[in-house]
C-alpha cells in the first residue's frame, strides 16, 4: 500500500484547490483552506480536535459574505432570512415549506422528536450502536429504548427491526449513513424498509452525513414523505456546510407532523446571519464538492496509514472512520490527548474502537503520529 506522505498530500491538495477555480469556487481560498489558522497560532494547548465530526474546510466564502452582511439587519427579527432559507430548502428537496422545520442545528429537532414521540410509556426502536441524541431524550421523559443490534460488520437487520414494529412502538429512528460506524443502506434498501413499517409507526430517519454519501439525491428518503408516508427526514449544516457553531438544521415531514413538532420545540430560535449563511451554502454547489473532497483525501490519508499499519477499518461514507484498537478505550484516549489528539472511542459487544474525525493535513499527521506511537503497527491482527 502506497504512503501517502506530506508531499504526496500537499500536491493533492493544489491539485483540488486548482480544480476548484475552473469550478469557479474562487472564494474557497479567501476562507483560509490552504493554511491551518489554528495552527499558525498553535500553542501549548493546542489539540488536534478529530473527535466531534466537525469540518474544518468552511464555512464556505459565499456563506460568510452573507452572514456578516445580515449583521446590519440584525436588530430585525428575522422572518426574510427565515422565509428565503425556507424557499431554498423547499426547493431543494422538492416539496412545500409546509413539510420544512428548521431548528437551531438538527439537535433541536431531534429534540422535538423525542418530545413528540417519547414520553412516559413510549417505545422507540433503533439499531445500537447510533447516534442516541434523540433515544436519550426520550428515555429522561421516560420512553424504553428497544434496541436491536448491528450485525458484527455493522450492518443494520433490517427483518430484526421489523419483526419489533408493534402497535405500542411509538416511532422508529434510524441513522443513515450511521454514526459512529459511518456505514449505510443503500437509497433502495432504506426506502423500502420506510414504505414497508411507515404504515405501523413513524420513521424518523436522521440523515447528518447525508452529503458525504456518492449518490445524496437518490439516498435520502424525503421521496417517501412527498409518497404521503409518515416519514420525517433531519438535516444539519453542522457537517458537510461546516456550520456546527453557527446552528442551522431542518426537517421535512407531513406538515401535520411538522406543526406537532413545532408546538414541542423549535420556534424562531435561529439567527438572522446563521440562516442567511445556510440559503448562502445551500446553493454553492462549488463548496460542498470542495468539501467532499478536501474529506475524500483525509479519508485517503488515514486509510493508508490504517492499511500501512495492519489495522482494519469500516470504509465510510461519513466524515469520520472507525476502526478496531487492541488497547483498553479510555486509556487509548488518554494516551492520544496527551499527545494533543482528540478522538472518541467505543466498545461494541467487548471490541474498542477509535473514532477519528477528518480535519486538515496537519491536523491528520498529528493523529497518525501520535497513532503510531501510542498503538504502534499491527496491534490487531493477532
Ligand atoms: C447523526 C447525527 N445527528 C445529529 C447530530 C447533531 O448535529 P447538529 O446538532 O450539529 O446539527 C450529529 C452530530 O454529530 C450526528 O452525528
Amino acid at each position: 500500500m502506497k504512503n501517502f506522505s506530506r508531499r504526496n498530500w500537499l500536491k493533492a491538495s493544489m491539485t483540488a484547490s486548482a480544480g476548484l477555480f475552473t469550478l469557479g469556487y474562487a472564494n474557497g481560498m479567501e476562507t483560509g483552506h490552504g493554511s491551518n489558522s489554528l495552527l499558525k497560532n498553535r500553542k501549548e494547548d493546542y489539540y488536534a480536535r478529530l473527535s466531534s465530526n466537525e469540518n474544518p474546510f468552511g464555512p464556505a466564502g459565499s456563506a460568510k459574505k452573507a452572514i456578516k452582511a445580515a449583521i446590519d439587519d440584525g436588530y430585525l427579527y428575522p422572518r426574510h432570512h427565515r422565509q428565503k432559507l425556507m424557499e431554498a430548502i423547499a426547493e431543494k428537496e422538492g416539496v412545500s415549506t409546509d413539510h420544512i422545520l428548521l431548528g437551531a442545528g438538527s439537535t433541536e429537532l431531534l429534540q422535538a422528536g423525542a418530545r413528540v414521540y417519547g414520553g412516559e410509556k413510549a417505545k422507540i426502536l433503533s439499531a445500537d450502536p447510533t447516534y442516541t441524541s434523540l433515544v436519550r431524550m426520550a428515555q429522561t421523559g421516560g420512553a424504553d429504548w428497544v434496541r436491536v443490534p448491528l450485525t458484527k460488520d455493522m450492518d443494520h437487520q433490517l427483518d430484526a427491526m421489523e419483526a419489533k414494529v408493534s402497535k405500542d412502538l411509538s416511532l422508529l429512528y434510524m441513522v443513515n449513513p450511521n454514526n459512529p460506524t459511518g456505514k449505510i443502506l443503500t437509497g433502495d434498501e432504506i426506502k423500502s424498509f420506510c414504505d414497508l413499517v411507515s404504515d405501523k409507526v413513524p420513521v424518523f430517519v436522521d440523515e447528518a452525513y447525508l452529503d458525504y454519501m456518492e449518490d445524496p439525491a437518490n439516498s435520502t428518503v424525503t421521496e417517501c414523505i412527498k409518497n404521503g408516508k409518515n416519514v420525517i427526514v433531519a438535516r444539519t449544516f453542522s457537517k458537510v456546510h461546516a456550520f456546527a457553531g453557527l446552528r442551522v438544521g431542518y426537517c421535512v415531514a407531513q406538515p401535520e407532523v411538522i406543526e406537532k413538532m413545532a408546538k414541542e420545540g423549535p420556534r424562531n430560535t435561529l439567527s438572522g446571519p446563521s440562516m442567511a449563511g445556510a440559503a448562502a451554502s445551500l446553493m454553492d454547489e462549488s463548496f460542498i464538492q470542495y468539501s467532499v473532497k478536501k474529506n475524500n483525501e483525509g479519508k485517503k490519508y488515514v486509510y493508508d496509514l490504517l492499511n500501512k499499519l495492519g489495522y482494519d477499518y469500516f470504509p465510510s461514507h461519513t466524515n469520520f472512520i472507525l476502526f478496531p484498537i487492541q488497547m483498553d478505550g479510555d486509556i487509548f484516549r488518554k494516551k492520544m490527548m496527551e499527545k494533543q489528539v482528540a478522538i472518541k472511542t467505543w466498545n461494541i459487544e467487548g471490541q474498542n474502537y477509535c473514532r477519528v474525525s477528518m480535519g486538515k493535513s496537519d491536523d491528520l499527521e498529528m493523529f497518525a503520529d501520535a497513532f503510531k506511537s501510542v498503538a504502534g503497527s499491527s496491534l490487531n491482527k493477532g
